[in-house]
This record gives structure tokens, C-alpha cells and sequence, in this order.
């Protein structure tokens, strides 16, 4: 029932699967084509995402046993794996990510956590790598309702858009591209779609030079 109302709230995630696939198809593009596309979906729960990626390039990573089983039986020729982002164990995943995925992932983890988890990723990818991130935005005090249903929201960390760029950029990833996506009058709650690349090699610092 739960997911049902979920999907009708976000139409099947059909704009954010759209925005997604713009991006990863442009990315391919400057690449060397799809083939060179290595995806890893962060907190792929249930795995309604995956099917805008091929399964052969696609790798879905959730803490939530339930969901990656649920993610097997819906795409079993998809790879899916338990692990929890917090855990060094999950970093060597990243060293064969091209593009890093996640939709309402990051506002489950602290900005402890989250900037661990983009030093993780800065750290292991190449020069060119993405991280494309749909992310719940923090509505203001004129809209309660947003506010309220926030508030109650298992992700405990819904952040302003300008708190996550700032979190982000502070990593050395470079904002790309975003744009607004907006659920009104169905849900409260609009969320931000980013393209962050990472354009330089090694490690990169909170100011922006190299390590
Ligand atoms: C709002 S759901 C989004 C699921 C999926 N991306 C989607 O769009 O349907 C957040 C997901 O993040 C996962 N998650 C939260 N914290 C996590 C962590 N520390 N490590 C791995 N996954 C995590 C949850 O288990 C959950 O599946």
C-alpha cells in the first residue's frame, strides 16, 4: 500500500528516471559510448531505478536485505548487493563506478557521514566520473505541510539545496548541472536533481586544490 502510494505520488518516478537518462546518455556520449558506462546505484532499494540502466553495466548497493532481495526478484539479471555506505568495506565498489547514482539516499546519512562517503568516492573514481544525485530539498517555513511531512521523514537529514551543494562542492566535486523537480500539488515536497563531475585526478580538498 505504502509503495503503491509512493509510486502514485511520484508517477512511477517518471521525471526523475527521465532527467537520469538525459544525463547518463550524455555522459555516454563524451565517453567512449555506453559500454564504457559503469553505473553503481547508491541505496538501490527496491531497485526501481535500475531498469533505465543496462544490466550489464549496473550494480545497485542497499543496507536494507528486504530490498535488495525485492530488487533481485524484480531484475534478477541485475546485480545487487547488501552494504551500508557508512562502511569502508563498500569503497573498493566505487574504483569501478563511472557514474555514481542515488535517488533519496543522501539525506539518510549524517554530514559526517555524507562527507565520508564523498571523500570515498572522490578518492577512488577517475577524472570525468559523475555523481548523479536526486535528493528531497528542505522546504521553507511558508510551506508547513513540506515542513511537517519532512520533519517525519525516515531520512532524517533533508537538507536545503544550498547545504548539500556546499557539502558536496566542499568534496571537490563541481556542480554540473541541476534542476528542480517539482511534485505540486501531489506531494509537498519538491526535490533537486544534480550532475556533480569530478574533474581533476586524486584527492581533492576542502579548498579545492589538490592533495
Ligand atoms: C527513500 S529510499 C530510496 C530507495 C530507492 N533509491 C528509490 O528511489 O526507490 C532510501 C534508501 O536508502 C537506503 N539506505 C539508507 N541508509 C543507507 C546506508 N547507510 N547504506 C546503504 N543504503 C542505505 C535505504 O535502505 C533505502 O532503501
Amino acid at each position: 500500500m505504502r509503495e503503491k502510494l509512493r509510486d502514485w505520488i511520484h508517477r512511477g518516478f517518471a521525471r526523475e528516471r527521465a532527467v537520469i537518462e538525459r544525463w547518463i546518455s550524455r555522459q555516454a556520449q563524451g565517453n567512449a559510448g555506453p559500454a564504457s558506462l559503469r553505473v553503481l546505484e547508491l541505496g538501490c532499494g527496491a531497485g526501481v531505478l535500475a531498469g533505465a540502466f543496462d544490466p550489464r553495466c549496473y550494480r545497485g548497493i542497499d543496507s536494507d536485505a528486504e530490498a535488495v532481495a525485492a530488487a533481485r526478484r524484480r531484475y534478477p539479471e541485475y546485480d545487487f548487493r547488501v552494504g551500508d555506505l557508512r562502511s569502508p568495506e563498500t569503497a573498493p565498489l566505487f574504483r569501478e563506478a563511472s557514474t555514481v547514482v542515488c535517488h533519496g539516499v543522501l539525506h539518510h546519512l549524517n554530514d559526517l557521514e555524507l562527507e565520508r562517503l564523498l571523500a570515498a568516492i572522490v578518492e577512488a573514481t577517475s577524472p570525468g566520473a559523475s555523481l548523479l544525485a536526486i535528493e528531497p530539498v528542505l522546504p521553507p517555513w511558508t510551506n508547513p505541510a513540506g515542513r511537517l511531512l519532512a520533519s517525519r521523514d525516515r531520512g532524517a537529514w533533508i537538507r536545503p539545496a544550498t547545504r548539500l551543494e556546499e557539502l558536496v562542492a566542499s568534496s571537490g566535486l563541481r556542480l554540473a548541472e541541476s534542476r528542480r523537480i517539482s511534485l505540486w500539488p501531489r506531494y509537498p515536497i519538491s526535490s533537486q536533481a544534480y550532475r556533480f563531475v569530478k574533474v581533476r585526478p586524486g584527492r581533492q580538498s576542502v579548498n579545492g586544490k589538490d592533495e
